[in-house]
């Protein structure tokens, strides 16, 4: 495979650059940096090429996908926050730029193209777990952009024979994640507080629930997506939720002194409970085992470790 991963030094991006190089893929990275990090990528590898360039400029994305017989599009706006505050940026490139890249990959004929969708586009769930069936009903621009990607990858099935598919990712976590960020997610914020000795702070009870995967499982499972040619959308999630205070607690295991916990209001919107049905990811992708919470956590808490 000679892939371009969009994206490709970001969080999940350059995990998966790393799973790619494993498999012994050539592998061209498109990112325009303004949150992905060089650092994130190998220092050298003959198998790597990176190009600075943005999604919303077709001609660039035209280049990088000259010679490329794969895509993963992972190049996004990633910030819920910021979809809500500046909505037509945030759609030009989770749409626009969306679009250069269904439509450059077409015109160059490459073989696959895998996509980040999100479970963000099912809204506050009617009911649980969440298959890919089930109603969608985003409650934020952001949502909205990934369904419409997911909506525009089916069109271009439907009216090229593109073989392309999107990936539902639920709660991802793991090394390389910003803790800084608007959009970080719970576990970074909490690894971060933790390291520092700094308190923690629930928002609500406690009692509501996610389901966590750990960013190699998600790398693994880009690259599946990659090998084979799995139509429509796939969540990537690890079948089991756990509840905000098990999560605590599993974190309490890997620090030295208990965990300082306080309790603020619940976050304004939160979804309660979430839970996914991965049998797609099972059976389709055939991803099966999944690095379980306890480790991963581990894994990151010695600071970038892998799983
Ligand atoms: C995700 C988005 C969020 C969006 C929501 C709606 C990310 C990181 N978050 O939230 O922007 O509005 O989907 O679909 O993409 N929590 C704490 N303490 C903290 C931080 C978070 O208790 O310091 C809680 C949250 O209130 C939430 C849970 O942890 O109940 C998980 O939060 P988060 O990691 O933001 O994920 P989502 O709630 O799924």
């Amino acid at each position: 495979m000679h892939v371009l991963v969009t994206g490709g030094a970001g969080f999940i991006g350059s995990h998966s650059v790393d799973a790619l190089i494993g498999t012994g893929a050539r592998v061209r990275v498109l990112d325009n940096f303004s949150s992905g990090k060089r650092d994130n990528l190998p220092a050298e590898s003959p198998q790597l090429e990176i190009v600075a360039g943005d999604i919303r400029d077709l001609a660039t994305v035209e280049r990088c996908t000259g010679g490329i017989t794969h895509v993963l599009h992972l190049a996004a706006q990633v910030s819920v926050a910021a979809s809500v505050s500046q909505p037509l940026n945030s759609a030009s490139v989770n749409v626009a730029g969306f679009l250069n890249v269904l439509e450059a990959s077409r015109k160059a004929g490459v073989q696959r193209l895998v996509y980040a969708s999100s479970a963000a586009v099912y809204g506050a769930p009617r009911r649980l777990p969440l298959d890919e069936a089930a109603p969608t009903a985003p409650l934020s621009p952001y949502g909205l952009e990934k369904l419409i990607n997911d909506q525009y990858a089916e069109l271009y099935r439907d009216l090229y024979g593109q073989s392309n598919c999107g990936l539902r990712y639920f709660n991802v976590y793991g090394p390389r994640q910003d803790p800084h960020s608007p959009y970080s997610g719970v576990i970074s914020i909490f690894a971060q507080r933790l390291r520092a000795g700094a308190p923690i702070t629930i928002n609500g009870d406690g009692q509501q629930t996610r389901d966590f995967i750990f960013v190699g499982d998600v790398a693994r499972a880009n690259v599946a997506a990659l090998q084979c040619d799995t139509p429509g959308v796939v969540n990537i999630a690890t079948g089991r939720s756990v509840t905000l205070l098990d999560l605590v607690g599993a974190l309490a295991t890997t620090t030295a002194k208990p965990p300082q916990v306080e309790h603020g209001p619940p976050r304004d919107g939160d979804i309660r409970y979430s839970a996914a049905d991965n049998t797609r990811l099972v059976s389709d992708l055939r991803c099966c085992e999944f690095v379980p919470l306890e480790r991963g956590l581990y894994a990151l808490m010695a600071d970038g470790g892998s799983c």
